[in-house]
């Protein structure tokens, strides 16, 4: 069936988009990871941004840091989202060289559990609950920081709550403070091609345990490589994107929510142990960007995230929802995912989050109530 919202794909476009998808694989997780030192630098088109507000999470380092400091060049006011103040003041003073007259604030925020990215909404809201014209969600890891135990405080895999679970927390949470044309951008990464779910992973909250076909690839069972469970949060981004699209046109929102690839780009993430300390048999993907000695500056990687944020323009607004790569839109799998498995996927989160929070509007709540009711099902 097809939901408001979404129209039948058309066979045609079906096929060409197949054929698209692995040829983008090719170039973004074969090809461009080689070059992309040697990539043509991106035109960034400039705006004013006087008197708009951006929040940034993981801002005090490499691609959360240039995001910040490119809007903060064009005007706006950012607020740089940070788990370690230390780094982030640093980060700000060192922004603040570089743009004497920017406009930057430093807020604390761990994104590692459910409680922290709520509590972030409630003191925003207590603090003035100020209108937000673009929220970034940039903060990532590529492997737990205790290689030890791959579960977070919560009970959920660590990447999947630091990278994911949190901008679906914070989105809702914040989503009452967005100005009319609000944007929502993720960074996102080519794992959106190495992601692979099964149509028929659980329907109920898992904690203290990795479900193959939901945190990672069947395929990868039974040990899956950091790298894999990695992407399947990335591309959770991406079907974020595409499902808040789906909500927000059947609402007559005008907000867009992007999720992007910066490409490779040269940051700490690469020099944490379990990312960098990978070896090829174990994670081939981890091992070969380590080895690897060609990525672009983070000021470069950010610009596709960037100019999603600022362009308003409907070469842009009508793609929100599809995967972005060097400032254009390209197919990938989740252009090809139905309705059904969207719908569960959003339905899931919810459970997990515990957030009651429809995609279809006119369902209001009971869309998570049926899924949690199911799942009691399934279980007995
Ligand atoms: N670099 C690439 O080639 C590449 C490619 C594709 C996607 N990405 C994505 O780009 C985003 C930014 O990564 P990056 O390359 O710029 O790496 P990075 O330099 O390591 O920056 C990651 C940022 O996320 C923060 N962070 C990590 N865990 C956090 C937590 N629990 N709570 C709050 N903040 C947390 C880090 O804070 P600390 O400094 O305190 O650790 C840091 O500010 C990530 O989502 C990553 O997955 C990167």
């Amino acid at each position: 069936m097809v939901s408001k919202g979404q129209k039948k794909m058309s066979f045609l476009r079906r096929v060409k988009t197949k054929a698209a998808i692995p040829y983008n694989a090719m170039m973004m997780v074969g090809v461009r990871v080689f070059i992309a030192k040697y990539l043509p630098r991106q035109k960034l088109k400039t705006a004013d941004l006087t008197g708009k507000l951006a929040i940034v999470t993981g801002s005090n380092v490499g691609l959360g840091k240039a995001t910040a400091q490119h809007l903060a060049e064009m005007g706006a006011t950012v607020y740089m989202v940070c788990r370690n103040l230390e780094k982030a003041e640093a980060a700000k003073q060192d922004i603040l060289k570089a743009v004497p007259t920017a406009s930057l604030h430093v807020i604390q925020l761990d994104t590692s559990t459910l409680e922290n990215c709520r509590k972030f909404c409630e003191d925003w809201a207590a603090n003035g609950g100020k209108t937000i014209d673009m929220l970034f969600h940039n903060a990532g890891i590529g492997c737990p920081p205790d290689l030890d135990n791959p579960f977070g405080p919560d009970g959920f895999e660590h990447m999947y709550m630091t990278n994911f679970l949190s901008n679906f927390v914070l989105t809702h949470g914040l989503e009452r403070f967005f100005a009319p044309d609000a944007s929502v951008v993720m960074t996102s990464s080519p794992g959106v091609y190495v992601a692979d779910f099964s149509r028929d992973f659980a329907k109920q909250s898992t904690k203290d345990f990795m479900e193959p076909g939901y945190h990672y690839a069947k395929a990868a069972h039974p040990k899956p490589a950091y790298s894999v469970v990695y992407s399947s949060g990335k591309q959770m981004q991406l079907i974020f994107a595409k499902n808040l699209m789906t909500k927000w046109k059947a609402e007559g929102k005008g907000y867009v929510a992007h999720a992007y690839n910066p490409g490779f780009a040269d940051s700490d993430f690469f020099s944490k142990e379990g990312v960098k300390t990978a070896k090829r048999k174990d994670d081939p993907i981890w091992w070969l960007l380590t080895t690897l000695k060609s990525p672009m500056p983070p000021s470069e990687g950010c610009k596709t995230g960037v100019m999603l944020s600022i362009d308003k323009s409907k070469k842009v607004t009508d793609k929100a929802g599809r995967f972005w790569d060097r400032m254009k839109w390209r197919s990938s799998p989740v252009d090809l995912y139905n309705d059904d498995f969207l719908g569960r996927m959003w339905d899931r989160w919810c459970l997990d989050t515990g957030i009651e929070w429809s995609m279809h509007p006119q369902e209001s709540t009971t869309v998570s109530k049926a899924s949690v009711d199911e799942s009691v099902t399934e279980k007995n």
